[in-house]
């Protein structure tokens, strides 16, 4: 037989390479290169294909909307886009111990409840541990097809005669294990290979296969990369581990949105479902605390409010550190920039801790309003108004820029009792709806506005 070309894959990106380095060419990852030995031969694809024809259609024509099935969770079907559709691989990564397998197992259950064939194989448990946790979440009666295993070839099999199957969860695809394939188990050549079987078998039985994945210390889905492109839908699962809450969140999705969040609560009877999260994140708030400021953003099509802490400290040297904790830390460092070269609020010389409480993270810059009031809080030690939210862009040049939904976060506001909103100048639209009753608008048109009134505020108080 002829040798086979050997080529080496990296263990973080997925980069190819015909020979083995010290470090990956891709992404510059140390000792992450290992053989991969099922190697792409064009010459034997282009003899298999002979006699083949591939058809080229339209873009008009009939086009099927995938059917989608609830799994009863409201939150999970909201990240999903609606439910799980049929014949899709959905990948849910997370750190240990975050709650992964409670959440699956739970999903399984609920499926099952309905009277579908739902399958949970797991690779790292034992039939016993996992009907512990059945017990202790109270699933014991949901009839839910449970198995350990970890070798492929009897997974597989076993689904080709599991026909009426709706949902296969594996838990975790790192602990499968395909003995034809000449790699350790967990390793990227094993994942790739035993995730592309699977994800077949799921589309061509018409099953949804729900895969769980580890995530590496740098928070990265372990292993291959490959493995998010060969998925339809990709969901993190994430969370601090001292807080309750958790969140499902779409890092990618071929049949819906990704900007959706569910929200969970980890309890003693599993994963609670958080309809109205707003109240949960603001229950710890400490209202009359420098430094603090309430934002009302955006997550998806929901409205949620979240508080955002800074921290300051004098360091007596010219350049302090910037540390934060939930949001992007380029955006902070423009923010410090901005409130420098605009407003002459120089924190050049402090250590500046960001935090948005309750583990949530950011990515709206909508949220540069409220960590610009509390950062200015936090250096002129005056609380800001407890009874304000604030969100709005900022620009380079300090000017405030009005952001999507005013009116859903103006309401969110009102039903948690605020009564009062920064906002930048033009942010209700004028023709539209007045804000929701019980709440005043403060309209900035520049950050320094923002700093007079905070000023004022404090002045106001003292009268
Ligand atoms: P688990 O689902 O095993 O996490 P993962 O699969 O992501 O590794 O959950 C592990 C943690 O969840 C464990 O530390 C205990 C906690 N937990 C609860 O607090 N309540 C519960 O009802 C269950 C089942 C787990
Ligand atoms: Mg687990």
């Amino acid at each position: 037989m002829a040798r086979q070309a050997q080529r080496y894959i990296c263990a973080e990106c997925g980069a190819v390479s015909a020979k083995w380095v010290g470090r990956c060419d891709g992404c510059g990852g140390w000792n992450t290169l290992a053989v991969d030995s099922a190697a792409f031969d064009p010459a034997r694809i282009r003899h298999r294909s002979r006699g083949y024809e591939l058809d080229f259609v339209g873009l008009s024509g009939v086009a099927e909307l995938p059917s989608r099935m609830s799994l009863g969770i409201a939150e999970f079907d909201r990240v999903l886009g609606g439910g799980i559709v049929a014949a899709s691989a959905i990948l849910v990564g997370g750190d240990p111990g975050i709650g992964k397998s409670t959440l699956l197992l739970q999903a399984a259950a609920k499926l099952a409840r309905t009277g579908n064939r739902v399958l949970y194989i797991s690779g790292e448990e034992s039939v016993s541990q996992i009907r512990l946790r059945a017990q202790r979440l109270g699933l014991s009666d949901a009839p839910v097809g449970l198995a350990s295993a970890t070798a492929l070839s009897e997974i597989v099999a076993a689904l080709e005669r599991e026909r009426d199957a709706v949902l296969i969860v594996i838990d975790s695809i790192q602990t499968i294990w395909d003995d034809t394939v000449e790699s350790a188990p967990g390793s990227v050549t094993q994942v790739r290979a035993n995730a592309f079987a699977l994800i077949q078998s799921a589309k061509s039985r018409g099953y949804a296969l729900m895969l769980v994945g580890h995530v590496t210390k740098d928070g990265m889905l372990a292993g291959p990369r490959v493995l998010e492109h060969m998925v339809d839908v990709v969901l993190h699962f994430e969370g601090d581990r001292g807080h309750q809450f958790r969140i499902l969140r779409g890092a990618k999705n071929r049949f819906g949105a990704t900007d959706e969040i569910g929200v969970f609560a980890m309890t003693g009877e599993g994963l609670v479902e958080i309809a109205n999260p707003s109240a949960l994140f603001l229950a710890e708030r400490h209202g009359n605390v420098a430094g603090s400021a309430v934002y009302a953003g955006l997550e998806g099509s929901r409205p949620v409010l979240m508080e955002v802490q800074a921290l300051l400290s004098a360091t007596g040297t010219g350049s302090g550190r910037r540390s934060v904790v939930g949001w992007d830390a380029g955006r902070l460092n423009m923010l410090l920039a901005v409130l420098d070269a605009r407003c002459g609020l120089k924190l050049g010389g402090h250590d500046v801790y960001l935090n948005v409480a309750g583990g949530l993270r950011i990515a709206e810059p909508a949220a540069d309003l409220a960590i610009a009031a509390a950062l200015i809080s936090a250096s002129s030690g005056v609380p800001t108004d407890p009874g304000m939210v604030f969100f709005g862009e900022i620009g380079l040049s300090g000017e405030l820029r009005p952001v999507a939904q005013t009116e859903l976060r103006l309401k969110e506001a009102a039903k948690l009792g605020f009564h009062s909103a920064g906002v930048p100048r033009g942010a209700p639209n004028r023709n539209g709806p007045p804000p929701p009753e019980g709440i005043t608008l403060a309209e900035f048109g520049h950050l320094k506005d923002l700093i007079v009134a905070m000023v004022s505020y404090d002045a106001g108080k003292e009268e």
